[in-house]
């Protein structure tokens, strides 16, 4: 089975690659499972209710977010009405919505797969939320018991972080792989107990920006250091993302691949 993952949606470029792009990447690389993190899909703001609606109804299994998460404030009371998206597990308790979901995906032969979605926050340059690693720890038994294959983005910015949290997953996620940067890396592999990993995958939303803002706007704060309003880039668009090839029988990866593309700008 094949599973695409794409980097945070930013945006309405992002939003609008996904509408025109997903559904021939999923038929190109006869994917049977879609995760995309959200957490800059409105505006590069969190997620209104309304874009979770319309991202939901394109081909999209799973949404995982970030740091941004509550950024639309409306997303604290409607999160809950989406059991498809899932926030990072490691906001101290009580927090609305959930930090790991367990979902079903039908491959071709009719068989069920049970697939775990984990989102975690790193601490190192992020809000310090709770320890992802102790946070993880008590519920990776009910995971091994409840799913086929366990899938963990780790929304964080410290490289080092990153690759420590991969190599403690090691053996028990399917994958671990990075989101928040919007960086994509080109360190993809499979750890030496055979958890797929990457530090980041990158971002699926404006080209020519920095890192989906306008890139003047950025400018100006960095040569002024006064704070601008943020405005989402135009032009050029990409979409970056992995795909993990699984082997049904053993539900084990057997190999990640980096997807960047990038779609040109219309010019009018
Ligand atoms: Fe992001
Ligand atoms: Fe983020």
């Amino acid at each position: 089975m094949n599973i695409l993952i794409l980097g945070d949606i930013y945006g309405r470029p992002g939003r609008k690659a996904v509408k025109e792009k997903l559904p021939q990447l999923i038929t190109q690389y006869q994917i049977d499972f879609t995760i995309v993190n959200g957490e800059n899909a409105s505006g590069g703001n969190g997620l209104t209710t309304k874009n979770a609606k319309e991202l939901l109804n394109q081909p999209i299994d799973v949404v995982t977010m970030g740091n941004h998460v509550w950024q639309q404030k409306e997303f604290l009371e409607t999160i809950e009405d989406f059991p498809q998206i899932i926030r990072p597990l490691n906001y101290p308790e009580p927090c609305p919505g959930k930090g790991y979901g367990i979902f079903e995906c039908r491959l071709k032969n009719d068989e069920i797969k049970k697939i775990a979605v984990v989102n975690l926050s790193g601490q190192i340059f992020m809000p310090a939320l709770d320890n992802p690693f102790n946070r993880i720890s008590p519920i990776m038994d009910e995971l091994k018991n409840s799913a086929d294959l366990v899938l963990i983005d780790f929304h964080a910015e410290a490289t080092s972080e990153k690759i420590a949290f991969g190599y403690f997953m090691d053996g028990f996620a399917t994958a671990v792989y990075g989101t928040h940067t919007h960086v994509q890396t080109a360190d993809e592999r499979i750890l030496p107990l055979g958890t797929a990993y990457i530090t980041d995958i990158g971002m699926t939303g404006p080209l020519d920006g920095v890192i989906g803002v306008d890139r003047e706007i950025i400018l100006e704060t960095m040569l002024t250091k006064r704070p601008k309003r943020f405005e989402t880039a135009t032009g050029a668009v990409q979409i970056n993302g992995i795909m993990l090839e699984i082997d049904e029988i053993e539900n084990k990866v057997i190999r990640i691949t980096r997807l960047y593309e990038t779609i040109e700008e219309n010019k009018k």
